[in-house]
């Protein structure tokens, strides 16, 4: 070969070898000579050589020296590094404190161990069977030098007989026996009808037509997204772009607070479906709505008397006392003593049954299942309070002396408005729910009436806690039955 370069720079682009020698390529008439050939220069020591036939023929991989495919072993490797691969990920984000410089995330579900084989299979199975079925994909184009756009032997006339009757053997000049002198002979020899060396012509460098074509295709379907995008950046929209199931999301309707649509009846003309344009129609005046009637004050507020009237009227919330300008101490209203009776609500058994299940479901939390204020929620609460992450009012014991002597219709107004830092129940509780309650905590109170149980100095002390002592001497035997209670707690009376 001649290696010339020219140093004219004027001249015709640089003149270096125009095609290069391939290899040598050999046609046979028969499938068995061809099988015959490849075992020959198989024992003649080349082995940089490939036969092409029509269609299968037997005997020819090891005639050509073809040994069993790498490819498994391949495979095998990729999807072991994939099983440490998918078990090391596992392990480090979910087991350890930090992967190098990252964070890890030991994160405990239900007190399962961090890192358990059972529960890490179905990703590492996963990351298996997906990199190994990318190693045989991707493996067997690799092994095969695949994808090849052009093969000289493409521009040889007679190589096209190969997919139909021509049983070809071409041996590659590379090949360290291959002797351009002597290959000529060797072949004839095996019985080679006709033989044409391959040549690759260095000069042509164009493309395949097809491959300039998809190129310019993929490139315009490309700007599609950033387009769409760019498009999409001044729009605003109302519904979502992508929208699978209808559900009735475009029906023809009006919502509550909007204005009510323009319709028209026959042969009308449109107009507005109500006068007053609002799609919302109002309460009628003078109308109550069905099971909504309060009229039995006492029963919804707690409070008998004109009072309950204002209580009401503030709309169920909460009453608000007027502070008494001489003293400061706002005024108590007239509280129910007793508790109301009517079709919604009476004292028997199965009340009282009702009662104490709302208690366990709405107070309990709180305040203890016997109302002593050691509910769950109290004592998290309280463990929170000594670690500083909380501040929290300790939820009242209900057998304290002051609530103990509260009558019925002020601990319905605890229930129903809420007191000090205890929220409002009158949306979760029904009244006469709130009134079963009442009559529980009464029940409560009086099971615990004489009860005592162990202080912290190991004294035994009535659970009911009872007022400080007087400071001046108690009147004697009062009418009023809270002070002998207080004073005498041994005593078994004091019922309300
Ligand atoms: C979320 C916790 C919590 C729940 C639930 C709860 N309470 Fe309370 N309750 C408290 C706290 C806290 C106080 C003390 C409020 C204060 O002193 O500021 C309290 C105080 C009370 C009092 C005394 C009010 C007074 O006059 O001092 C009564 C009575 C009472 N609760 C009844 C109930 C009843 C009945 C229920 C169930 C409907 C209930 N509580 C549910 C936390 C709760």
């Amino acid at each position: 070969m001649t290696q010339s370069t020219s140093h004219n720079s004027h001249s015709a682009p640089a003149t270096g070898p125009t095609s290069r020698l391939v290899g040598i390529l050999a046609e046979f008439s028969t499938p068995d000579q061809l099988v015959d050939a490849c075992d020959q220069a198989r024992q003649a020591g080349i082995r940089r050589m490939d036969a092409y036939s029509p269609f299968p023929v037997h005997g020819i991989d090891p005639a050509i020296g073809i040994t069993r495919t790498r490819l498994p072993f391949l495979v095998l490797a990729v999807g072991l590094s994939g099983l440490f691969v998918a078990m090391g990920l596992q392990y480090a984000v979910n087991a350890t404190d930090s992967i190098g410089p990252f964070p890890g995330y030991p994160f405990l579900i239900s007190g399962k161990p961090l890192f358990s084989l059972p529960a890490n299979i179905p990703v590492t199975f996963e990351v298996i069977v997906l990199s190994s079925a990318f190693a045989t994909f991707l493996g067997s184009l690799a092994l095969n030098g695949l994808p090849k756009f052009a093969n000289p032997l493409h521009r040889i006339a007679r190589f096209r007989k190969a997919t139909n009757n021509g049983f070809f053997l071409m041996i590659e000049a590379e090949d360290p026996n291959y002797n351009p002198r002597t290959i000529r002979n060797q072949l004839e020899q095996w019985g080679a009808q006709s033989l044409e060396e391959v040549h690759l012509d260095l000069t042509d460098h164009k493309l395949p037509s097809f491959v300039r074509m998809v190129f310019v295709l993929l490139l315009a379907v490309c700007t599609l997204p950033p387009a769409i995008l760019y498009r999409s950046l001044g729009e605003s929209n109302t519904v979502p772009r992508l929208h699978f199931n209808p559900d009735m999301d475009w029906q023809y309707k009006s919502q509550a607070q909007q204005v009510a649509p323009d319709i028209a009846v026959g042969d009308e003309e449109e107009r507005p479906m109500f006068r007053d344009l609002r799609a919302m129609r109002g309460e009628v005046p003078g109308t109550v709505i069905r099971g909504q009637l309060r009229d039995d004050r006492a029963f919804y507020t707690g409070i008998s008397g004109a009072e309950a009237g204002l209580a009401l009227n503030a709309g169920g919330a909460s009453y608000v006392s007027i502070p008494n300008a001489q003293d400061e101490a706002p005024a108590e209203p007239d509280w129910l003593t007793q508790f109301p009776s009517n079709e919604k609500f009476a004292v028997n058994a199965q009340t009282m049954q009702r009662g104490k299940q709302r208690f366990d479901i709405y107070c309990a939390v709180c305040h203890g299942t016997t109302g002593e204020g050691n509910g769950m929620v109290n004592q998290r609460a309280l463990t929170l309070n000594a670690l500083g992450r909380a501040s929290w009012v300790n939820a009242k014991s209900l057998h304290d002396y002051t609530v103990v002597d509260q009558p019925v219709g002020r601990i319905y107004d605890t229930i129903t408005n809420g007191r000090g830092s205890m929220g409002p129940y009158r949306s979760q509780i029904t009244p006469e729910d709130r009134w079963a309650i009442v009559l529980y905590v009464k029940a409560l109170q009086d099971s615990l009436a004489d009860a005592v149980a162990e202080d912290e100095e190991g004294k035994w002390v009535p659970v009911r806690t009872t007022p400080p002592a007087p400071v001046t001497e108690a009147e004697p035997a009062a009418a009023d039955a809270t002070t002998t209670e207080a004073e005498t707690t041994e005593a078994s009376g004091g019922q309300n």
